[in-house]
C-alpha cells in the first residue's frame, strides 16, 4: 500500500474557451499506484522532459502494513500507555530488557499516559527499537471511533522526520486493538501524513530529503485488520484528492482543467460526464452561465455517476460549488486576503473526493456527485448588478451584487438534480458566506435542511467523523428580504442573516426533494489545523459524505 502523490501536469496549461469533451486517462489524481513518477522520472533520464518541468520533490510516500503481534518491531517502535501507565503484556515484554527504564523516563517528564501525551525516549539501551515512543492512551476502555483515529494521527505527528521506519505495538493493557480499531488507527496516520508541497522547489536547511516512511501496525489477526484497512484507505485517498484540489493554485485549476481531473474518477468505475457552455445553455443554465461569463475559461458541469446499489434505484445527490476563483467579478473583493478564494470551489472538491472515496472502497449504493465549475472575474463580459437572469427553473434572479456569485452557480445544479435524478436525497456543499464563518467559526459547518431525518443523519455522521454540523433555521418570513421589485428575487438578503437568506434562495431550487445545504465557508478552506490534519485545503466533508451515505443507505 504504497501512496504516492503523483506529479501534476507541470504546463499548467488548460484548454481555451470552447466546447470539448474530455476522454482518456488523466495524469493528476491521487494515483495509489505513483507510474506517472516513474514515467516521468524516465522520460527525464532520456532528456525528454526538460527537469524546470518537474515541480517540486519527489513525491512523499506513506507505506502502512499489518504483522501479528510479537513479531520484533523494526526502526522506532511505538508503545501505547494508559492512564496509570498501565501497559500490555506485549509492550512490556518489550521494555523487559531495560527494567525501569519506562518508570525512570516517566517520572523524569512528568508522563502520566494522559490521552494527547507523548514520552520520546531516544537510543534506549538494552532495547531492539533504535528508539521508543511511548503514546498516552487515557482509558482505551473509553475510546470511541474517532480517538482512535486520532492517536493515529497523533502518533503520526510525533515521528521524526528522519524516521523512515516505525512499528506500532497496537496492544492496551485492557488487550489488544479490534481489527476495526487497528484499521482507523492506520487511516489516523493516512489522513495526518499528506502535505502539499508539490511547488517547493527548494529544501529546508536539514531536511533529508524526500519523506518516504513505513509504518508496520502489529495486530491479533493481520489479515481481518488489511481488509479493514482497505476501504479506509479509500476514505483517505477521497479526502487527499478533495485537499489537493483546494490547496491548488487557481492558474492551474481552472475550471477546465478541475473537470479534467474529476474524469480520473473514471478509472474507479465512476462514469463522468463533462457539460460544456454549450450545452449548458441548451439546459437554459442562465444562472451559472453568468457567473463565468467574464473568465477567459470555459464553465463546466461535471456529473459523477457511481451504481453499486440496486438497479434503477433512486440515487443520493451529492452536489458541489465550484468556483475556481471569486475576485466577486464587478462586485470585486477587497484585495486583501483575496488569494484564499481559490478555495472557493472546496464543496466541489469535497463532492469528488467523496465520489472517490464511495467508488474506491465499492460502496453499496447509487450515488451522484454533481458540480459547477466557473471562474468569476470582472471583465467587459461580466455580468453585472442590475442584470435579471433566467435560471434553468424559469425562475428570474435580479442581481444586486454580483459576489453572491455560489448561489447563482447552485440554483442550477440543484434544479438539474432535482429534476434529472430525482434523488433520495440531495446534499449540497457551497465556501457560501463569510456570515456563517461570523456564527460559527471554523468548526462546525452551517447545516440547513428541510428534511430532520436528514439533518439529524448528518449531525451524526459529523459527530462520528469529527466534521461536525450544526443546524441553522429555515423560515418562511426570511423569504421577503430576498424579493425583487424586478424579478422573482434577488441575489441577496442585506447584512443580518447572510447565510440564512442565501439558504433561502437556495431553497427555492429544490421543491419536495429531501435537501441539506452545508455552508462550508468556515471548514472547507483555510481549515482547522489538528490531530488528523495539517493542510489549508483539509479536504473537510469527504467523511462527512462518505459516513452518511454509508449510516442512511447503506446499512
Ligand atoms: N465565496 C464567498 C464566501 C466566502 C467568504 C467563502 C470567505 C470563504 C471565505 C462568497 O461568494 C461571497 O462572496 N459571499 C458574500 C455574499 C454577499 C455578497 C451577500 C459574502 O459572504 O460576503
Ligand atoms: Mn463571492
Ligand atoms: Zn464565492
Amino acid at each position: 500500500m504504497l501512496i504516492d502523490r503523483p506529479l501534476i501536469d507541470p504546463s499548467g496549461v488548460v484548454a481555451d474557451r470552447g466546447i470539448r469533451k474530455v476522454a482518456g486517462p488523466i495524469p493528476a489524481m491521487a494515483s495509489p499506484t505513483g507510474h506517472n513518477v516513474t514515467i516521468v522520472c524516465l522520460l527525464q533520464a532520456l532528456c525528454l522532459i526538460p527537469s524546470r518541468f518537474i515541480l517540486g520533490p519527489m513525491p512523499d510516500s506513506l507505506k502502512i502494513t499489518f504483522a501479528t503481534l510479537g513479531s520484533a518491531p523494526s526502526g522506532l517502535a511505538v508503545i501505547l500507555a494508559a492512564s496509570d501507565l498501565a501497559l500490555a503484556k506485549s509492550a512490556a515484554a518489550l521494555l523487559a530488557p531495560a527494567k525501569d527504564l519506562l518508570a525512570r523516563a516517566a517520572a523524569a517528564d512528568g508522563f502520566k499516559g494522559n490521552s494527547g501525551s507523548f514520552l520520546d525516549i531516544v537510543a534506549p539501551e538494552k532495547l531492539a527499537a533504535s528508539r521508543l515512543l511511548v503514546a498516552g492512551t487515557g482509558k482505551p476502555a473509553e475510546w470511541k471511533e474517532l480517538d482512535v483515529i486520532r492517536l493515529g494521527g497523533a502518533i503520526c505527528g510525533r515521528l521524526p522526520d528522519a524516521v523512515t521506519e516505525a512499528t506500532i505495538i497496537a496492544d492496551t493493557a485492557a488487550g489488544p486493538l479490534s481489527a476495526d480499531q487497528a484499521a482507523d488507527l492506520a487511516l489516523g496516520l493516512r489522513l495526518r501524513f499528506y502535505a502539499f508541497d508539490r511547488y517547493k522547489t527548494k529544501k529546508k536547511d536539514g531536511d533529508e530529503g524526500p519523506k518516504k516512511r513505513s509504518v508496520t501496525i502489529l495486530v491479533t489477526d493481520e489479515k481481518a485488520a488489511r481488509k479493514a484497512f482497505k476501504s479506509r484507505e479509500g476514505i483517505a485517498d477521497g479526502v487527499d484528492v478533495a485537499r489537493d484540489l483546494v490547496n491548488e493554485p487557481p492558474n492551474v485549476l481552472s475550471p477546465p482543467e478541475f473537470a479534467k481531473r474529476a474524469s480520473a474518477l473514471e478509472r474507479l468505475g465512476v462514469d463522468v460526464e463533462i457539460l460544456g457552455e454549450k450545452e449548458m445553455k441548451k439546459l437554459g443554465m442562465g444562472a451559472l452561465l453568468a457567473v463565468g461569463q467574464g473568465s477567459r475559461k470555459e464553465s463546466q458541469m461535471v456529473v459523477m455517476r457511481w451504481e453499486g446499489g440496486k438497479d434503477g434505484a433512486a440515487p443520493v445527490c451529492l452536489i458541489g460549488k465550484g468556483v475556481c476563483f471569486d475576485t466577486g467579478g464587478i462586485s470585486l473583493k477587497p484585495g486583501e486576503g483575496m488569494q484564499d478564494m481559490k478555495g472557493d470551489m472546496g464543496g466541489a472538491a469535497a463532492v469528488v473526493g467523496a465520489m472517490h472515496a464511495l467508488a474506491a472502497r465499492k460502496a453499496k449504493v447509487n450515488a451522484v456527485g454533481i458540480i459547477g465549475l466557473v471562474e468569476n472575474m470582472p471583465d467587459g463580459n461580466a455580468y453585472r448588478p442590475g442584470d435579471i437572469l433566467t435560471s434553468m427553473s424559469g425562475q428570474t434572479i435580479e442581481i444586486i451584487n454580483t459576489d453572491a456569485e455560489g448561489r447563482l452557480v447552485l440554483a442550477d445544479l440543484l434544479w438539474y438534480a432535482k429534476g434529472r435524478f430525482q434523488p433520495k436525497f440531495m446534499v449540497n456543499l457551497a465556501t457560501l458566506t463569510g456570515a456563517i464563518m461570523v456564527a460559527l467559526g471554523s468548526e462546525h459547518a452551517g447545516l440547513f435542511s428541510n428534511n430532520d431525518d436528514l439533518a439529524q443523519n448528518l449531525t451524526a455522521s459529523g459527530l462520528a467523523t469529527g466534521e461536525r454540523v450544526w443546524r441553522m433555521p429555515l423560515a418562511s418570513e426570511y423569504d421577503k428580504l430576498i424579493d425583487s421589485q424586478f424579478a422573482d428575487m434577488k441575489n441577496t438578503g442585506g447584512r443580518f442573516g447572510g447565510a440564512i437568506t442565501a439558504a433561502q434562495f437556495l431553497q427555492r431550487f429544490v421543491g419536495d426533494t429531501p435537501w441539506a445545504h452545508l455552508d462550508v465557508a468556515g471548514t472547507a478552506m483555510n481549515s482547522v489545523k489538528n490531530d488528523l490534519n495539517r493542510s489549508w485545503g483539509g479536504g473537510w466533508g469527504v467523511r462527512l459524505l462518505d459516513r452518511l451515505v454509508a449510516d442512511a443507505c447503506e446499512s
